[in-house]
């Protein structure tokens, strides 16, 4: 009976994953939808009834439903390296020529090129034919573990063919890729949020990088992420050519990509660049470029490579798309640090993939620069971003009459007069009340790198300024005092309602970094964040630093530190931290710096008066010392710190039986234990 199963069990596996194959690889199902689901939820009824029979590999198994806490650091078999860019068919002779050069005999080389694809790239091990685990590139040394979230993706086979890895003795080996979203359902993903009044992604590659380090496997899943595999690594010495391993590579069951070719000289190869720059939007991803690599594996050993990247490869990168249209006006912005910055609202033009009618003039000094008038014919390209800029101003269709962009002298919000400081290229409404400020900063606190405040975008936040149910993003905390008129408000109901109020409570999780981050101190990034809050431990910490101590922390210069200081000096910023802090978040960092064996993972709290330090001298101290403090006791508390004057605390302890100790005794414990 047993086996019986066991082989029914496989059956199903087989048959499903042959199927995943054809639609998700190939691309050319031979069953409908429904067949095919009835096919899962047979082998999720038969898998039930015998979970003990149930493998990690299983096509059900696809998606788990643990979170990820935290991404392992897995160190790459060998590393992972990045490419030579080249931008001109000259290089590329250039790279033929050193090729030839360095390979004995001087003759000619074969070149396998393949379509650059622009996503993240990804290394996956796989062990007796099994799925196993994959990372990302990292440094190119050491990567983060993905395994569960790349194990989504439909594409990628989690159990090869048995009888190819036979025959190729592939036990043992590992495969490079590139994961990617299509274009088209990434404009469907950002059309859903902006319809939920979230904020957009920038662009497919940025999009999938994020997913691929979100904690939740289910969401992974519900984003269409793909892959291309285009690399395998293996002893095996019978592998002789790159372009035979893609075959093999596909004969196993990888989706490989369908244009890769073989040229048998370099002109062949430019003559594939050139192709593909022209014909890059037919295909429905986007790529960046050409990778052309020497195809003999042995003339690659020979070949080697310099630095981080083989000689025996290189890029050649397509130039940016450009799109010519008109600048039908210049606005100014006000941002959440009050910078006042210029945009050109333009003639509608199509560019890479979506219509552009806005582009960044970045500051007053790159208007005169470029010279850029309202009326200007322009050539804008995208970088990075989703907001494009002005490349170039076409001089000669300059209309008659234009005039130089003058910069404003109030904001255009409130009127304000605006200032220039002396060393920066930047204009200021310094105007505390300004409601563009509030908005952007607002929108900053809530953004997924700060506090990540589900169901809080743009619009959500316009919205809540404007009826004046937001003065400050500590008044977040209290939205629920306007519970009826939110549910009353267009596109609102009591669902979306509860979900903003469930993205507001968990943001009370976020640790202390991200808080910091979200308070928009200018200059302070996340990273810088994230190097005070390992120093400091307590906000109080370094509200009390002087300059010189804060600027002590590698790569936090003046400027961070000047910052700091005058944040926390205005009384504005003092009333928002104190509302902050009674709504609960979290200025306390959860690291510590020294590790006390009685004190680590331990919960306090303290009452009453200590006879030598105060509160937050005492609260330091057990943080540093890896404990943690808590303002109410319950049975999970470890100690009691009770000075004079404690009060009900000390009843409730004795209650619970938490262990009472006073300031000596903590003293001499911390000392004994450091
Ligand atoms: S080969 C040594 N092939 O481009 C081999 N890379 O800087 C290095 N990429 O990090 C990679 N498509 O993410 C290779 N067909 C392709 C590729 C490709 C995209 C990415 C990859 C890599 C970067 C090179």
């Amino acid at each position: 009976m047993a086996n019986l199963i066991e082989k029914k069990l496989k059956e199903l596996r087989d048959k499903i994953s042959e199927h995943e194959y054809n639609y998700y690889v190939l691309a050319q199902p031979v069953i409908s939808d429904y067949e095919f689901d009835q096919l899962v939820k047979e082998l999720e009824t038969l898998e039930k009834e015998n979970p003990h029979l149930i493998t990690p590999n299983s096509p059900t198994q696809r998606v788990g439903s643990d979170l990820t806490k935290e991404f392992n650091d897995i160190r790459h078999k060998s590393p992972m390296l990045s490419l030579t860019n080249s931008y001109n068919e000259n290089e590329l002779f250039e790279f033929d020529r050193r090729n030839r050069e360095g390979l004995p005999g001087n003759e000619k080389v074969e070149y396998a090129v393949e379509l650059k694809i622009d996503g993240a790239s990804v290394s996956i091990t796989y062990e007796k034919g099994l799925y196993n685990i994959a990372a990302t590139r990292g440094d190119g040394v050491t990567g983060e573990e993905i395994t569960n979230n790349v194990k989504t993706i439909r594409s990628l086979p989690l159990k090869l063919n048995e009888k190819i890895i036979e025959k190729y003795e592939l036990h043992s080996f590992e495969v490079r890729g590139e994961i990617f979203m299509e274009v088209e359902a990434f404009r469907q993903l950002n059309k859903q949020r902006e319809a939920d009044g979230e904020k957009l992604f920038s662009n497919p590659r940025n999009l999938t990088a994020g997913t691929l380090k979100m904690q939740d496997p289910q969401i992974v899943a519900s984003r269409p992420l793909d892959i291309f595999i285009y690399y395998l690594l293996s002893e095996n010495e019978k592998l002789d050519s790159h372009f035979e391993n893609l075959k093999l590579l596909k004969e196993l069951g990888f989706k490989t990509n369908p244009e890769s070719k073989l040229c048998s000289s370099i002109e062949e190869v430019v003559k594939y660049c050139r192709e593909w720059e022209t014909r890059r939007d037919e295909l429905p991803y986007e790529i960046d470029g050409v990778v052309v690599k020497v195809n003999s594996l042995e003339q690659q050993r020979i070949l080697g490579s310099i630095a981080k990247s083989p000689r025996w490869a290189i890029a050649y990168k397509f130039k940016a798309k450009q799109s010519k249209t008109k600048i039908a006006e210049i606005n100014w912005q006000v941002g959440r640090t009050g910078a006042v910055t210029p945009v050109a609202h333009l003639e509608p033009v199509f560019l890479a993939g979506s219509t552009i009618s806005r582009a960044t003039l970045h500051n007053m000094e790159e208007i005169e620069r470029k010279d850029i008038r309202v009326g200007d014919s322009v050539f804008i390209e995208k970088g990075g971003d989703v907001i494009p800029k002005v490349v170039s101003v076409i001089l000669d269709e300059r209309p008659a009459g234009s005039k130089p962009t003058e910069p404003p002298k109030n904001c255009p919000v409130c009127n304000a007069e605006l200032i220039s400081p002396e060393d920066e290229v930047a204009i200021y409404c310094v105007n505390a009340l300004c409601g563009a400020q509030l908005k952007g900063k607002i929108e900053h606190f809530a953004s997924r790198g700060a506090m990540d405040i589900e169901g809080l975008g743009t619009a959500a936040i316009n919205t809540f300024v404007e009826k004046g149910f937001l003065n400050s993003y500590a008044d977040i905390y209290s939205l629920e005092k306007y519970k009826n008129e939110i549910q009353e408000l267009e596109g609102y109901g009591e669902k979306s309602y509860n979900k903003l109020i469930e993205g507001i409570n968990k943001s009370k999780e976020r640790p202390f970094a991200k808080v910091l981050f979200a308070l928009g101190i200018r200059f302070v990034g996340a990273g810088a964040a994230v190097k005070l809050a390992d120093h400091f431990l307590l906000l109080e910490n370094l509200i009390k630093a002087d300059e010189e101590e804060i600027e002590s922390i590698p790569d936090i210069g003046p400027s961070i530190s000047k910052s700091i200081k005058e944040f926390f000096s205005k009384e504005e910023n003092q009333i928002i931290i104190t509302k902050l802090k009674a709504a609960g978040l979290n200025f306390q960092a959860e690291k510590k710096v020294k590790t006390s064996s009685v004190f680590d993972g331990k919960t306090f709290v303290l009452t009453g008066t200590l006879p030598s330090m105060n509160r937050e001298e005492a609260k330091d101290k057990i943080i540093r010392a890896g404990g943690k403090v808590v303002s109410s006791i319950s049975k999970n508390t470890n100690y009691l710190l009770a000075g004079e004057k404690a009060g009900s605390k000390l009843t409730q302890a004795e209650k619970l039986d938490v262990k009472i100790i006073d300031e000596d005794e903590f003293k001499k414990i911390l000392a004994e234990s450091l």
